[in-house]
């Protein structure tokens, strides 16, 4: 492929006997991108790979790889290298031969082979084991064999299925890294999947969020995070989740309100507009935890309009600061959670808090549609 070129899937489909698996999902991988694809279990991720890598014949859709249509083309033909979620690593060859196999199947050079694959060993930290056989691994390691042989190779695309997720947290730090770097090593387009939301702020270029086969959102880890076009989104992608609470618009002489059932706010100004079609309806307003502060530490105005009040039940402590999960005094309980930058004795649990709200970072959604009001 030439350098300018990408990978483009367009409407693909996928369905399998009734279900659809792939429901109309176009992408464009740029030639140095890494575009993660995140989403619950089911929500079609293995699918899309499988797609993309030639191991289904797609329903509909068009596939590109640069100018050429690769529909028709064999998986072998279309040049790929992919880490599947299940490893799929050969149980007679010893890690050695496993690494090697894309090499060999290739007509590669026997020097070449030899160079190669002790140095992916040791990227992922396997080059002691490069004679055992793969029963004779943890599963971790297992996992590392199958990195290891698809990053080896030269490949025009790279495929992950949640490759990491056997690995302890430092282990899969760790691979994190070598990945990143491989990539950016390489120069060609990747995509990874993954169902963990906190991998794929850390690794993608760009994220697409998908749900029931169908791409929900696609852009960078901060704009899915900032301006999120629905409540799917917006609850998915940060730990801990946003806060939702069921709340009414209504508007003042003036002023607009956000009413809950255990506090108001006023909308700041430049919301006013967004909302003008949703006054008097009852929405979802999300806020999330670290737009919840401490009235003492805020770094935004802080005055009776943007403060709620919460009752303080578990406390925990993060490297800088603390989670605190609390609860709104009604007559049904409402949770929610605020992160705080700095630590909060223990004594206050129990206790009442006054929280002030970021207002300017609140999100509003429909809550028929699950759309945001603000964006999109
Ligand atoms: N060969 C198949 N035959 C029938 N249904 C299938 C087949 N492969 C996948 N499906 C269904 O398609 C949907 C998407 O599956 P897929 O494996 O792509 O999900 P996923 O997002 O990778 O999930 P996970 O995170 O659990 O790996 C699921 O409902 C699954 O049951
Ligand atoms: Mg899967």
């Amino acid at each position: 492929m030439s350098d300018s070129n990408i990978i483009v899937a367009e409407h693909l489909v996928k369905q399998f006997q009734e279900k659809v698996a792939v429901n109309d999902v176009s992408l464009h991988i740029g030639q140095r991108e890494l575009l993660v694809l995140v989403g619950p279990s089911g929500c079609g991720k293995t699918t899309t790979l499988r797609l993309l890598a030639g191991l289904e014949p797609v329903t509909s859709g068009k596939i590109q790889f640069g100018d050429r249509l690769v529909n028709e083309i064999r998986p072998k033909d279309r040049n790929i290298a992919m880490v599947f979620q299940d490893y799929a690593i050969f149980p007679h060859m010893t890690v050695f031969e496993n690494i090697a196999y894309g090499l060999r199947s290739r007509h590669t050079a026997g020097s070449i082979i030899k160079e190669r694959v002790p140095n992916a060993a040791k990227m992922f930290r396997i080059d002691h084991l490069l004679k055992r056989k793969p029963r004779q691994l943890s599963g971790g390691e297992r996992q590392r064999v199958a990195l290891a042989r698809a990053l080896v190779r030269d490949a025009d695309l790279y495929l992950y299925d949640e490759p990491l997720a056997n690995l302890d947290a430092q282990l899969r730090h760790q691979a994190r890294e070598d990945i990143l770097l491989l990539h950016r090593e390489k120069e060609k387009p990747s995509v990874y999947v993954t169902h963990d939301q906190s991998e794929a702020m850390a690794l993608g270029d760009r994220i697409a969020v998908m749900r029931d086969g169908k791409i929900q959102q696609i852009g960078t880890g901060t704009e899915l995070y900032d301006r999120p076009l629905s409540e799917f989104v917006a609850f998915f992608i940060g730990t801990p989740s946003i806060n939702l609470f069921d709340a009414e618009l209504k508007a003042e002489e003036d002023a607009i309100d956000l009413i809950t059932s255990s506090f108001t706010l006023r909308l700041p100004v430049e919301m006013h507009e967004k909302v003008q079609e949703a006054i008097g309806k009852r929405v979802n307003l999300g806020i999330r935890p670290e737009d919840l502060q401490s009235p003492k530490s805020a770094q935004f105005p802080v005055s009776e309009e943007n403060t709620i009040h919460g009752m303080v039940n578990v406390i925990e402590p993060t490297s800088a600061g603390c989670t605190v999960y609390l609860s709104m005094l009604e007559d049904e309980p409402k949770d929610f959670v605020a992160t705080f930058k700095a630590r909060l004795p223990a004594s206050y649990i129990g206790r009442e808090v006054p929280l002030a709200v970021n207002r300017r970072k609140m999100h509003l959604f429909d809550q028929e549609t699950g759309r945001s009001l603000l964006y999109g």
